[in-house]
């Protein structure tokens, strides 16, 4: 069995790391359809071609980190790197394309081969939302108050940086530009890193390497390269953010790492997590529908990092409810039968039934250990009077109760 292993940068999830990352999906979820967005679930493997398409051939994610193989068939698949492209192909495989406004969000495992490190992993997890058919600065505003939200709900500070992107005619120019004033600075570039930002100028602006910082920092941005119509919709935009109070950052060299990006984008970053540090990331995607094949809708969306965030939240579930302990094996059955009883009045409640071998005082421990709020043992006097002991463990105080007083305690 020596050669078991988990597989690098895909972790297993137990104790703290999974609860804190249910409490980030459980936020999510909530803030998700309080906004009115429906879930929209999506296989985990789609055909390669898709992100070729949509995410883009030059982007770092299709020229290295996917997942790909071939079926049985000989069809080239991938493990989805990413959430959008395959909402997409879903809305058009399903006809899901009429005018209507339509908001769907997702949760779920995305795979890239990066190289792990702290908030960089090869499976991690995101959620989602995509807000299909509306081309207006009311929709990007409307996502990002769905980002603020969930953040403000986990109390996280965070950062929000935003750029506006420009149509496909606009981000052309731009790019043709950048490649030309790259291009006239080739003796500057390695020839391998050269030959990247050659194919993806774009690259170069968000780029990690100093020299090609220092390099680019005395580039044209792309606002200067926006039309009149664009640079209008750009400072809606700004001024709908002003008013509903979300702060921000203009960021003028922030493009995001996929191609279907066009208008507004989006990142909240942490400033605690280091060289990971964006923990959401969004834009608009106006053309991306009809290149793959559907009809000119306009769309926007973000996705969240949800591991990258369970690592920086401080804040934990509730405790636990009761733990039922037994001071002989004959109660066992009465403590389960109270505690099925109690798990019915509101499936909310966390009620452990203890099935060890631990004696009382042990048991006790237990529960405190185990993050309980209340304990009691259940033996022959409890039994014989429905009466029973609880205690309380965060303020050590104990109290007698029946049946009712004990529903009263726990569900109010
Ligand atoms: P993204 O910026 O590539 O955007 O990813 C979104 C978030 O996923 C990042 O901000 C980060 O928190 C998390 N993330 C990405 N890679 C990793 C990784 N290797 N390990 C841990 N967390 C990671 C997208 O995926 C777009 N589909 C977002 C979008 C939706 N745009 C429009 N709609």
């Amino acid at each position: 069995m020596s050669d078991l292993k988990t597989i690098r940068g895909m972790p297993d999830l137990y104790n703290e790391s999974i609860e804190a990352i249910s409490l980030v999906e459980k936020i999510c979820t909530k803030v998700f359809k309080s906004f009115n967005y429906q879930e929209f679930r999506t296989p985990i493997i789609e055909s390669k071609s898709l992100f070729q398409r949509s995410v883009g051939e030059s982007s770092d994610i299709i020229q290295k980190e996917v997942y790909e193989f071939e079926d049985r068939n000989g069809e080239l698949l991938c493990l989805r790197p990413e959430g959008t492209a395959g909402l997409v192909r879903a809305l058009i495989t399903n006809g899901i394309t009429n005018d209507e406004i339509k908001k769907f969000y997702y949760l779920g495992p995305m795979f890239r081969y990066e190289r792990p490190q702290k908030g960089r992993k090869r499976q991690f997890f995101q959620a989602g939302v995509e807000l299909i058919g509306d081309n207006s600065p009311k929709s990007d505003v409307e996502i990002i108050s769905i980002a603020s939200a969930i953040l403000d709900e986990l109390d996280v500070k965070t950062k929000l940086e935003i750029n506006y992107l420009g149509n496909s005619a606009s981000l052309g120019k731009y790019r043709d530009y950048l490649r030309d004033f790259i291009a006239e600075r080739e003796n500057q570039f390695e020839a391998s890193l050269f030959e990247r930002l050659n194919k993806n100028p774009m690259r170069a602006l968000d780029s990690k390497d100093d020299s090609v910082k220092k390099i680019i920092s005395s580039a044209k941005n792309i606002s200067e390269f926006l039309n009149n119509e664009e640079v209008k919709i750009f400072e809606e935009t700004q001024s709908l953010l002003n008013e509903i109070g979300i702060n921000y950052e203009v960021n003028k060299n922030l493009v995001r790492g996929m191609d279907y990006y066009t208008g507004t984008v989006f990142e909240f970053t942490v400033e605690s997590l280091g060289a990971q540090n964006a923990v959401i990331g969004g834009g608009r995607y106006d053309d991306l529908i009809k290149e793959l094949g559907g009809r000119q809708l306009a769309a926007t969306g973000f996705a969240l990092g949800i591991d990258r965030l369970a690592e920086v939240i401080t804040k934990r579930s509730k405790p636990k409810d009761l733990f039922i302990g037994f001071a002989e094996d004959k109660a066992i059955g009465y403590a389960q039968k109270i505690g099925n009883k109690i798990r019915k009045l509101n499936r909310e409640l966390v009620v452990e039934n203890y099935l060890g071998n631990a004696n009382v005082t042990k048991q006790l421990k237990k529960a405190n250990s185990q993050g309980f709020k209340f304990v009691m043992i259940i033996g022959q006097e409890e039994q014989k009077t429905g009466n029973y002991r609880i205690k309380n463990l965060s303020e050590g105080k104990e109290f007698i109760l029946d049946e009712k007083g004990l529903k009263e305690l726990l569900i109010g």
